[in-house]
């Protein structure tokens, strides 16, 4: 048996003959940047997440460049993130000069700890004391829904009230996902987006959105993503070409009454596997990370060796009203690197969703950051390892996953 680790193949075949109308239409109108077929899509879009103003540019990159932007972030100023996370976070923030300042994790959940951000805008984090932050420049947090869960917004939106700050929420992982009733996007000041191929709502190509709160924001990201001029060729900002495509967004029109029903399956998906594991017996509970588990590379972790740890929900959720959308399903084990081989032998697909934190990333290497910093963080780049999801995955297909998984933990009793 073969299980890829995803497999946009079967989605497609679903949708083949509505998708194929939808590019049709574009060809023969023959208009093609942005048009009706990008404004019907914004406010489908809009609509399904309890947006007031959403606009499509070209990547989520660009809509957290665009949020960054929106806010005139200057050199020299500081924005609050994870160290664990797509590149593009913390790359947005570093294009525009500025400085990302970073909060670890909660190793539970692989998202940004409230607790250290708190720490940070107190002037208590031995990291940015360390770096010289200098907290009245902090402007913005953006916490990273991480693999389709967010992170908890409540008193990260607590903390940005108090400190004035401006929450960017990097939903690019979290379309339709949910935190205490509200959807992705929907507690920040700004929500960005990606429809690259692979996410939950994927395009054909590259595809992003933002959504915005206030009317003068929305206002100025509309115009920033053309080039900052309006009227045409008259310029008020130094702005950029980020647009969404007529084609890409007459896709995404196709696929998106479907969204609710592929999280739910991917939900279903992750459920099962929980039970499957927990079934074989090879489930163990996170072991507390901490910087000497740093210092011994992945041997420090307390996590048995033949065991994994499951994915877990915030607490409450979904009893709660959350809704993690599982845009991944990552469990935490140890010898990580050999398992993906073993995996890869048996017929399946596995990733590792990130191997490097940002603050070890080369780029980053003249900012003064030690590994043992974000231990969390660095703790799970060691350990974290994601398995096939989607939502046409087979109950077959998933028995297969465990027990091949299991028989190769099985050597390292
Ligand atoms: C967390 C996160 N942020 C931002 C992005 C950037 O999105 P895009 O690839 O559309 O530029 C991604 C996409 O991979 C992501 O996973």
């Amino acid at each position: 048996m073969k299980v890829p680790l995803l497999d946009l193949h079967a989605q497609y075949k679903s949708i083949k003959s509505e998708v194929k109308s939808a590019i049709d239409e574009v060809l023969e109108s023959q208009y093609f940047i942005m048009g009706d077929t990008v404004k019907r899509f914004e406010a489908e879009i809009a609509d399904n997440c309890n947006a007031t103003h959403a606009f499509g540019c070209a990547s989520g990159s660009d809509a957290l460049l665009l949020a960054l932007m929106a806010i005139d972030i200057k050199p020299g100023e500081y924005v609050i993130t994870t160290p664990f996370t797509f590149f593009a976070t913390a790359g947005a923030i570093s294009r525009l000069g500025a400085i990302p300042v970073f909060a670890d994790i909660d190793p539970t959940t692989f998202n940004i700890d409230p607790n250290e951000i708190e720490a940070i805008l107190n002037g208590e984090h031995p990291v940015a004391n360390r770096l010289a932050v200098d907290v009245s420049k902090i402007r913005a947090i953006i916490p990273v829904h991480l693999y389709g869960q967010m992170a908890e917004m409540t008193p990260i939106m607590e903390l940005a009230k108090m400190y004035d700050l401006y929450v960017i929420e990097d939903a690019a992982q979290a379309i339709g996902s949910k935190y205490k009733g509200k959807i992705a996007g929907e507690f920040g000041d700004f929500g960005c987006f990606s429809f690259f191929p692979s996410k939950n709502l994927g395009a054909y190509g590259d595809g992003g959105l933002i959504t915005i709160k206030d009317a003068a924001l929305a206002e100025k990201v509309d115009i920033l993503r053309t080039h900052g001029a309006r009227p045409k060729y008259h310029n008020i900002y130094v702005g950029m070409n980020s647009r969404l495509d007529a084609m890409q967004a007459a896709i995404l029109s196709v696929k998106l009454p479907y969204l609710d029903e592929w999280s739910q399956k991917r939900r279903e998906a992750a459920q099962r596997y929980n039970a499957l594991f927990e079934e074989h017996g090879i489930t163990s509970l996170i072991s507390e990370c901490s910087s000497s588990c740093v210092d011994q590379g992945n041997e420090g972790c307390a996590l048995p060796e033949n065991k994994l740890v499951l994915p877990s929900e915030i607490e409450g959720a979904p009893e709660n009203d959350g809704k993690h959308i599982y845009h991944q399903y990552t469990v935490r084990v140890k010898n990580r690197d050999e398992i993906i081989e073993a995996l890869k032998n048996e017929g399946i697909g596995s990733a590792v969703y990130y191997p490097v934190p940002m603050h070890m990333q080369k780029c980053y290497s003249d900012m003064g950051f030690k590994s043992e910093d974000f231990p969390k963080s660095v703790c799970a780049a060691n350990q974290a390892l994601s398995l096939p999801i989607y939502p046409e995955i087979t109950p077959e297909q998933q028995e297969y996953v465990v027990s091949k998984l299991t028989k190769i933990l099985s050597n390292y009793a």
